[in-house]
């Protein structure tokens, strides 16, 4: 039996191409294995979107080299962008493939071990193919990761995804509600609406966005948990605030990437909001939905940022406050329009203000945890604690990491994929803890 070992770096549309990617190999005669070194194949799934990654991944590349030859394919984001660039860097890289062509890799690993010559294919945006019409092998049997859109045409200055992603293409409606249904017959009971701009869906398919209505559809096959990512600030609509409000299958959880609270910055970056209209929109979405979990993306260090821009970004996370915040060093981009811009800023000046950023972000994380104090809470429960083993780990209807202990006289295999109610009773910055409830 011929083995791979899947590493995946980067968003959660990665990782749903990674599950993907499992599916078809699996199909194809594949066993996945955890271990790299007894591996076949090793596949790695990139993100450029910002360098750290990147780095990250010349370096697990450069070490497999000392391994007795697998076959090493490298896809996703970078590969979509440099290609047969790549090969020339890593010659030992046998495939690379890009976003595009996914469902194209068992044929190319097959390819690459005949004729023991490296394949390189990258296709651009116009293939018509979906990878989420792809078999699938899930990381947990409970979730699934449903694209929607796939592709972004905003042109936020700092960001590489539309180069690497394409233009925004919508899947068809039908075909999403069948899948839902086929994923809640299935007895999967959280499903993850995928795009990059979610809340365009369907803009370029139907001529205008029906994001509200697809909500609100799959929310209607039985879903016991529905939640979504990513959303752009200018085109959460009413509408959609409403269709999450009024299902009871919405989690009361919204990712609402800010980026910055300076207005100056947000112009520069392309955002196509300002500082009051994005917290004018938290304070809609707060009106239909008081309990919700909102959390954030933000980068620091943009080109230009002054003092008084970052300040605005530090009153923007204590006004909204945030239940979490993804906090991102800026990471000029080459061909992006922010790469060329004046006023880039000194690193350890950036770094000063994202210390200083982490520590509000933590405060304002700390304080949405105190709020479930003393609250019963409906989890979710992933399984076992990878640090203690008998602690469960579980996410609740914010979106909140929720520990619990193993109840006695049970293991926490049989717990795996369970909804259960918990009495949450202490709160840390990034999780509360509490006890299952027993009746
Ligand atoms: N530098 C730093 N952060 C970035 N992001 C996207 N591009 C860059 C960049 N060039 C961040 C944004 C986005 C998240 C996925 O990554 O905050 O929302
Ligand atoms: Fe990048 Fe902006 Fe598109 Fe998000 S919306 S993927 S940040 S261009």
């Amino acid at each position: 039996m011929k083995t791979y070992h899947l590493k995946t770096f980067g968003c959660q549309m990665n990782k749903h191409d990674s599950e993907r990617i499992a599916g078809m190999l699996d199909m194809h005669g594949w066993q996945a294995t955890t271990e790299p070194h007894e591996a076949d194949a090793i596949i790695f799934m990139t993100c450029c979107v910002r360098e750290k990654a990147e780095e990250r991944l010349q370096g697990q590349v450069a070490s497999l080299k000392a391994l007795n030859r697998p076959l090493i394919a490298v896809g996703g984001c970078i590969g979509q962008r440099d290609g047969e660039k790549l090969r020339a860097q890593l010659p030992h890289v046998d495939v690379v493939f890009g976003t595009h062509n996914v469902a194209r890799l068992p044929l190319l690993l097959e390819r690459a071990r005949e004729t023991a010559r490296a394949q390189v294919e990258v296709l651009d945006d116009t293939v018509e193919d979906f990878a989420a019409d792809l078999p699938a092998t899930p990381e947990h049997a409970f979730h699934a990761w449903l694209p929607i859109t796939v592709g972004c045409d905003n042109h936020c200055t700092y960001c590489i995804v539309p180069t690497v992603r394409g233009r925004e293409k919508s899947r068809p409606f039908e075909r999403i509600i069948e899948q839902a249904e086929n994923l809640v017959a299935d007895g999967v009971c959280e499903i993850t609406l995928l795009g990059q701009n979610v809340n365009s869906y369907g803009r370029d398919r139907y001529g205008a966005p029906r994001f509200a209505e697809l909500l609100t559809a799959v929310a209607a096959t039985g879903i016991s948990r529905l939640g979504f990512a990513t959303s752009h600030p200018k085109d959460l609509s009413d509408e959609t605030i409403q269709a999450m409000a009024s299902s009871s299958a919405l989690l009361d959880y919204l990712h609402l990437p800010v980026q910055s609270g300076s207005t100056r910055i947000l112009t520069a970056m392309n955002r196509r909001y300002t500082k009051d209209e994005y917290l004018a929109l938290v304070a809609r979405i707060r009106e239909a939905m008081p309990t919700i979990a909102l959390t954030t993306d933000i980068i620091v260090g943009f080109p230009g940022e002054t003092d008084a821009d970052f300040a605005d970004t530090l009153n923007v996370v204590r006004t909204a406050q945030f239940a979490g915040a993804f906090t991102f060093l800026y990471s000029p981009r080459e061909g992006t329009p922010a790469a060329a811009m004046d006023g880039q800023v000194p690193a350890d000046l950036a770094q000063e203000r994202f210390d200083l950023l982490v520590e509000e972000v933590q405060r304002s994380a700390r304080a949405f945890s105190e709020t479930l104090v003393g609250t019963r809470a409906s989890v979710l429960i992933e399984g076992a604690s990878k640090r203690d083993a008998g602690i469960l780990v579980g996410k609740d209807r914010h979106y909140r990491t929720v520990h619990v202990p193993v109840p006695p006289q049970s293991t926490a295999n049989v717990w795996e994929g369970r909804e259960v109610e918990v009495d949450v009773d202490a709160a840390s910055t990034w999780y509360v803890s509490g006890k299952i409830v027993t009746r």
